[in-house]
């Protein structure tokens, strides 16, 4: 596997919202846009990209603290609910990088002061991924609790697929370095909002896809759709002309003026 030299469509989709600066303000809605460099500083070190499909994310322990059949919500707070919010947004690829829709995603984590709740199930719950492949769940920031490193525990099932259950950590976590299961690349991308914290972290399953419409490789493609218009509705792997030159639609949206597709990177990809 060689990360640095295949440009995926996450890659992309990364190294837009890294850019940040170029993004029109209007596609902040766009929940891709959720991924930024760490707020550490430094460069941004991201999760494994979906480039060759060899690179699926790595499994984790479940641990002791799993209970089967949680509540099917996107959050998990309410509010009662102390500590600090935490969105964690992301989506969920198969090995060829296409987002696969109605991916079963169950989280399950610690609360403020670093206990479970073993008897019920707050801080648990379950979703599924849109049809874009796209999750996003609402909760707080786990607590420390002993021999640990921060993370938040995930089970994560493609439809008739076999469970992958891991677990997502936080970057500049001074226990990260003496966890003994601690994992670099299953690390989220973590920034600050006001009190708040925006996390983004995108799964990779091992799921067999073949290559779709808007892949390099695929031979089917048609050289060039229409001429980009506002008020089109593009979907993933869609082309369109603009400016003399031929894009990719990268994710499902409806077009409109100032996500023209150079002003767009993280929708578009210039072929
Ligand atoms: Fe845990």
């Amino acid at each position: 596997m060689d990360h640095d030299n295949h440009l995926s469509r996450k890659t992309v989709l990364k190294a837009a919202l890294a850019a940040g600066a170029s993004v029109p303000i209007a596609m902040a809605g766009v929940p891709a846009l959720a991924r930024t460099a760490r707020d550490s500083g430094g460069s941004p070190v991201f999760t494994p990209a979906c480039d060759d499909g060899d690179d699926p994310t790595p499994a984790q322990t479940e641990g002791p603290y799993f209970k089967p059949n949680s509540p099917r919500r996107t959050s998990l707070v309410d509010a009662s609910t102390q500590g600090t919010r935490l969105t964690v947004t992301g989506f969920v690829f198969g090995a060829a990088c296409r987002p696969i829709a109605n991916v079963l995603l169950d989280f399950w984590q610690a609360d403020t002061n670093g206990a479970y709740d073993n008897s019920g199930y707050r801080l648990r719950g379950h979703q599924f991924t849109d049809a874009q492949g796209a999750f996003s769940l609402t909760t707080i920031v786990p607590g420390l609790y002993p021999g640990r490193t921060r993370h938040i525990h995930v089970k994560a099932q493609a439809p008739n697929r076999p469970v992958l259950t891991t677990q997502l950590y936080f970057p500049g976590e001074p226990r990260n370095s003496t966890d003994t299961i601690f994992d670099p690349e299953l690390l989220m991308t973590v920034r600050a909002n006001g009190p708040a914290r925006e996390a983004s972290y995108d799964f990779v399953l091992n799921v067999p896809q073949s290559p779709g419409p808007g892949d390099p490789s695929d031979p089917t493609d048609p050289p060039t759709g229409g001429a980009w218009k506002a008020g089109a509705a593009y979907r993933a792997g869609d082309r369109a002309a603009y400016g003399g030159r031929s894009y990719a639609c990268l994710q499902a949206h409806t077009a409109q003026a100032g996500w023209e597709p150079p002003n767009a990177p993280a929708l578009w990809r210039a072929q």
